[in-house]
């Protein structure tokens, strides 16, 4: 049995097949990436997995248990963590706020919820940036915040929208270390979205790629960057720009 099971996934917007027919398993402790052109339906697939849109059809299963259509809150309660792509700026809110959204997945307790928040902001050294409102803050701390916001619904599967995006190579760095650590150090398995190949390359185990919603390769990154037909959906592209 699988950490994560996704089967067979479809997911059709009138017409416009996002997903079709996806299968792949995820083992635990395990670091995933997923890659693919824009549009490929990669966004679409976590939010398949999570509830926030229900397939079709398709089957998902999380730690033995069938979570599908499932509720994002059902799903996150169940250990299934998320960042979004596009940030939700919550712009009445501080960043302990928007981390205790996170922590009110596991207790009602306001209190308990704020400590558990404050330990979250501690360990990703954002401490500082606490009461502030999150647009005032650079993306690269935001996008720390959306991180510590999912970190604090205690997921033991974190799954990352492109969280490395719009970030320098020096803030990217500082991103992969962190999730290296979560990783070994917190035992969470880790499944990204990246567009940033030297990233996702880097940190994952195994690659999987999609391309006009369908699933066209998975393996090691080194066997994925070798892939005829990787190359020519995607990756060729991104050599042409020098990555
Ligand atoms: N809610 C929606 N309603 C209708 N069409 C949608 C919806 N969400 C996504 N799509 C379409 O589904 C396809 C896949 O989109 P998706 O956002 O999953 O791609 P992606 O691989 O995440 O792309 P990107 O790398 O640009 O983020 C696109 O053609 C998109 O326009
Ligand atoms: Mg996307």
């Amino acid at each position: 049995m699988s950490f994560l099971t996704v089967e067979n996934i479809v997911k059709d917007f009138g017409g416009l097949v996002a997903n079709n027919n996806v299968s792949f398993t995820i083992e635990e402790g395990e670091i995933v990436g997923l890659i693919g052109p824009n549009g490929a339906g990669k966004t679409t697939l976590f939010n398949c997995i999570v509830g926030y849109h229900r397939p079709d059809s398709g089957k998902v299963t999380f730690r033995g248990k069938d979570v599908t259509g499932f509720r994002p809150f059902e799903t996150n309660r169940a250990g299934i963590g998320r960042t979004f792509q596009i940030m939700k700026v919550t712009t009445g809110m501080t960043v302990l706020e928007n981390v205790m959204v996170g922590s009110f997945c596991r207790t009602n307790n306001r209190n308990t919820a704020r400590g558990e928040a404050l330990h979250v902001l501690g360990d990703l050294a954002l401490d500082a940036v606490k009461d502030y409102y999150i647009n005032e803050l650079p993306i690269a701390i935001q996008r720390k915040v959306g991180l510590a916001r999912a970190l604090a619904t205690k997921p033991a599967l974190l799954m990352l929208d492109e969280v490395a995006s719009g970030l320098n190579p020096t803030e990217i760095e500082e991103v992969v270390e962190l999730l290296r650590r979560l990783n070994s150090a917190k035992k969470i398995t880790l499944f990204l979205i990246e567009h940033i190949m030297e990233m996702v390359m880097k940190v994952s185990q195994r690659v999987i790629v999609l391309d006009y919603g369908e699933k066209i390769a998975e393996g090691l990154p080194a066997d994925i960057v070798k892939d005829e037909n990787v190359i020519k959906a995607y990756l060729g592209e991104k050599y042409a720009q020098g990555l």
